[in-house]
């Protein structure tokens, strides 16, 4: 039977823990946190990250790379992507086999707008990956934990792989997991619907109600389209598990914390004091960046992220930018 490393032992590399260990898999958490670490390993849970329910007794977590590494051939990321290549970087170090490197995070990295397995390919030497899987869908750490009734989509460009995945995580109780070869799909659609987030967050913030929820979650989509398929992702995808199914929930949930960050913002709080007052990654606020220079390089028209974009970074006025919004030229849907 696999053995997996989970690489970030914080809210969603707890929920996966939960999931390959109710499946009967050996689990090797690796965290930076050595209160995390130590918590996991004494009593089983991870209260700073994740407040809700228990890890299974057999997963083990460590602070030391090498060990985690040498643990398992499948390596789970779920950092935050703005440390990823660094930690990329450092597992190139201390890996001496093949591996199937699986991610769960969800972001694009600035300036690049490179995709997390695009900086897996450059940091890691080809003959230590054996492939790469996509981990994507609506699927909060809460509920995950709780198990609660969760789909995801897990996309390889090599079908075997993500079929693998799909064994490994899928259950008849609580987990499913589908499966498609769009991996750049999944993994745009993964990071874009954390900016739609943040402009939930915002409109509820400036005290808007679900109309305006409704309105943003459906033309959010279509601007997520847009620069997907510019950088060659399938519709189908789009309106999948990865694409749909994770924006509803993202703009809707309270788990969010790119929702939650929105309503700080959109409540009169700047990004700076937003993100100190998070304890949780909140990976819309980086991907906006992103976002933006790629509506700038290849024109497409998207309003509600360059929105998010000009009030975050921008100091634009929420109120204001939102309104700018209801002032565009009226056109077909
Ligand atoms: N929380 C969820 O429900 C959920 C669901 C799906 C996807 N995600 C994605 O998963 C990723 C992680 O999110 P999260 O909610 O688990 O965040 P989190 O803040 O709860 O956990 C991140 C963990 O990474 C660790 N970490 C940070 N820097 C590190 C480093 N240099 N080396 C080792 N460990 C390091 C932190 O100590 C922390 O334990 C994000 O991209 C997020 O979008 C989260």
């Amino acid at each position: 039977m696999e053995k997996l490393v989970i690489i970030g032992a914080g809210s969603w590399g707890s929920g996966l823990a939960r999931i390959i260990g109710d499946n009967g898999y050996e689990i090797m958490m690796y965290d930076i946190n050595q209160k995390q670490v130590d918590e996991i390993n004494q009593f089983h849970t991870n209260r700073a990250k994740l407040p809700v329910g228990v890890l299974n007794e057999s997963v083990r977590a460590t602070s030391n790379l090498k060990e985690a590494i040498a643990f398992g051939a499948i390596v789970v990321l779920v950092v935050p992507t703005a440390v990823i290549r660094s930690i990329l970087y450092e597992i190139n170090a201390v890996i001496r086999t093949p591996k199937l490197f699986v991610n769960a995070s969800k972001g694009l990295e600035p300036n690049t707008f490179k995709r997390v397995s695009e900086i897996v390919e450059e940091e890691i030497s080809p003959a230590f990956v054996k492939g790469f899987v996509a981990l994507s869908g609506p699927s909060h750490a809460e509920e995950v934990i709780l198990q609660m009734l969760t789909l995801v989509t897990a996309a390889s460009k090599q079908s075997e792989y993500a079929e693998l995945i799909q064994r490994i995580f899928s259950n008849q109780s609580y987990f499913r997991v589908y499966t498609t070869n769009d991996l750049v799909g999944v993994e745009l659609c993964g990071a874009l619907k954390n900016v739609i987030a943040l402009a939930s967050g915002i409109v509820t913030g400036l005290g808007y109600g679900d109309n305006t929820k409704a309105a943003l979650i459906t033309r959010g989509l279509v601007e997520i389209k847009r620069l997907a398929l510019v950088l060659g992702a399938n519709e189908a995808t789009v309106y999948g598990l990865a694409g749909l199914g994770d924006l509803v929930v993202t703009c809707m949930s309270n788990h969010s914390r790119n929702y939650q960050a929105g309503l700080k913002i959109g409540s009169g709080k700047n990004l700076e004091q937003t993100l100190s007052e998070m304890t949780m990654v909140v990976e819309g606020a980086r991907t906006a960046i992103a976002a933006h220079q790629i509506i700038q390089r290849y024109e497409i028209y998207a309003p509600i992220m360059e929105t998010v974009y000009d009030i975050i970074y921008l100091k634009h006025d929420p109120r204001e930018a939102i309104l700018e919004l209801m002032k565009s030229s009226l056109k077909p849907e």
